[in-house]
């Protein structure tokens, strides 16, 4: 089995490339990154280099994609396409790299995998289908019309739209996924739950959006690659396969759970974090049914508790500051000038 894995030395992909070298004896894995700010080449420690070869490049640059697509002629063989960018505070601030990478990428692999006749899998997110009220009884469904909110769930969604009419259109043989929000090893610290993490051991306070009433619907990295391989072993071609482990919690409570583990009081009317202006456009909810796939590919989530898994990730963080401390500073000094920004148009 060979696998080409855009974007494998981000958060979920890098944490894929390690299932797969473990879980996979005979498979050999081709990253393809174009390195951004996002992506941690230590994330790759640790993997044989006669089975894991890391090109840095662009998958939006077709001369690359397609000489790595070309060489997969095996009938297990497959992109796996979890290159994206993929921060919604990001793309508030500056959309292009999102259509260029989440929109011209995915064409670009989209196109490899025509030309070769390659299979592939596209990774994508629940927010392509817009937000819930906090007391709707539905989930999202493959059925749900999307209406993605920022100018990330809007990149993707279009991709998503490529992946669906290269099948229609051109036969090509893709399958699709949309997950809900992941947490655990290395995650990148300018998402929510690494954010916290990294700010209590940095002697920081934790930063909460508005009232931290939104709510996301959290799954375990492991969780969500183990379904993106049961999508790769059974998944059949054309089908979206939506992921999530009935994880839903609001921000406000993930927030006190991480204080509680790490051991951060709040005294008086100080909860122990600051709330800060709100994101401009903020997703309320997105809930994922993941009934079809779990019916159709047998795959059930392993971490099903929530407070176990974070503890775990809070560990994680603990243990490798080398991954994390050099990129802190930036990434909260970023954060710093969108608050001032925020707070005076408030
Ligand atoms: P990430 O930002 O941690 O990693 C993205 C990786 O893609 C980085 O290594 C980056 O360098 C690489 N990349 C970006 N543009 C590229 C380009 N043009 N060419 C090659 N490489 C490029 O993201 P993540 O959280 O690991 O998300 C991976 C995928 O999963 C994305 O497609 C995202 O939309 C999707 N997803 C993420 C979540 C989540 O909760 N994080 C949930 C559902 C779906
Ligand atoms: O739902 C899947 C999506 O989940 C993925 O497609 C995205 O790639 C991924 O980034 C994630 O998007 P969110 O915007 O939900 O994730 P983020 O970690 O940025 O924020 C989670 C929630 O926490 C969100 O409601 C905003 C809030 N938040 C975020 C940060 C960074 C805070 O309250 N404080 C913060 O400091």
């Amino acid at each position: 089995m060979r696998l080409v894995v855009t974007g494998g030395a981000g958060f979920i992909g890098a944490n894929f490339v390690h299932t797969v070298i473990r879980d996979r004896p005979d498979a050999q894995v081709t990253v393809l990154d174009s390195m951004t700010y996002a992506a941690n080449r230590a994330s790759l420690d640790g993997l044989p280099g006669d089975r894991m070869e890391l090109v840095e490049a662009d998958c939006a640059d077709a001369a690359v994609t397609d000489r790595l697509v070309a060489e997969l002629t095996g009938p297990d063989d497959a992109v796996v396409h979890f290159a994206a960018e993929s921060h919604n505070d990001n793309s508030l601030a500056t959309p292009w790299p999102f259509v260029h990478s989440n929109i011209v990428g995915t064409y670009t692999v989209l196109e490899a995998c025509r030309r070769h006749g390659a299979r592939l899998h596209h990774v994508s997110t629940d927010e392509v289908y817009g937000d819930l009220e906090l007391d709707d009884p539905a989930k999202f469904t493959p059925e749900t019309a999307y209406s993605p909110s920022s100018p990330y769930s809007a990149t993707k969604a279009g991709a998503d739209m490529l992946v669906r009419a290269w099948v229609r259109s051109f036969g090509v043989r893709a399958t699709l996924s949309n997950c809900s929000n992941n947490y655990g090893p290395r995650q990148h610290v300018e998402k929510f739950i690494p954010r916290q993490i990294t700010n209590i051991l940095d002697g920081r306070r934790p930063r909460l959006y508005g009232s931290g009433d939104n709510v996301r619907d959290w799954i375990h990295v492991d969780d969500h690659n183990a379904a993106v391989l049961r999508v790769l072993d059974a998944g059949r071609d054309g089908r979206t396969y939506l992921i999530g482990a009935d994880g839903e919690r609001s921000n406000l409570e993930v927030m006190r759970m991480i204080c509680d583990l790490m051991g951060v009081v709040g005294t008086g009317d100080d909860p122990g974090f600051d709330h800060v202006t709100d994101r401009p456009g903020h997703d309320l909810r997105y809930a994922i049914d993941a009934r079809g796939t779990r019916d159709e590919l047998g795959w059930d989530p392993r971490y099903t508790d929530f407070r176990a898994g974070l503890e775990q990730t809070i560990a994680w963080y603990r243990e490798n500051r080398s991954w994390w401390e050099p990129v802190k500073e930036r990434v909260e000094q970023r954060y710093a000038q969108t608050e001032k920004v925020l707070e005076e148009g408030a």
